[in-house]
């Protein structure tokens, strides 16, 4: 079953949004956060933590609890909960201690 059709009126309403996820082509759906559009494609596991390289994912999803950082056209520490997706988007996986203090980071 294709996720973004609405289960009452059977199409889609809104417009699709193309966007890469660890170099995959995914699609998302206009207005929706890069959590939810990798949600919907079935992708649960956004990162892995710093020190115990445990398994990150969505787990507030209001911008306050840090697990669901991604790398957002390779700008790190990017909340995928807050952040929508546009079209051309490479988002990819936080996986390790990201380069907060890099020079594609504003330092
Ligand atoms: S899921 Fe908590 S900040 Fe994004």
């Amino acid at each position: 079953m294709d996720p973004f059709i609405h289960p009452i009126f059977g199409k889609s309403i809104k417009k699709e949004v193309p966007f890469y996820f660890n170099g995959e082509l995914l699609k998302a759906r206009e207005g929706q956060t890069v959590a939810a559009a990798l949600m919907a494609n079935g992708i649960k596991k956004l990162g892995v933590s710093r020190k115990l390289q445990q398994s990150r994912g969505l787990f507030c999803a209001n911008g306050r609890c840090c697990s669901c950082f991604v790398s957002v056209n390779e700008l790190d520490h990017v909340l995928s909960c807050m952040t929508l997706v546009e079209k051309g988007m490479k988002v990819d996986s936080n996986n390790g201690d990201p380069n907060v203090r890099g020079e594609k980071n504003g330092d």
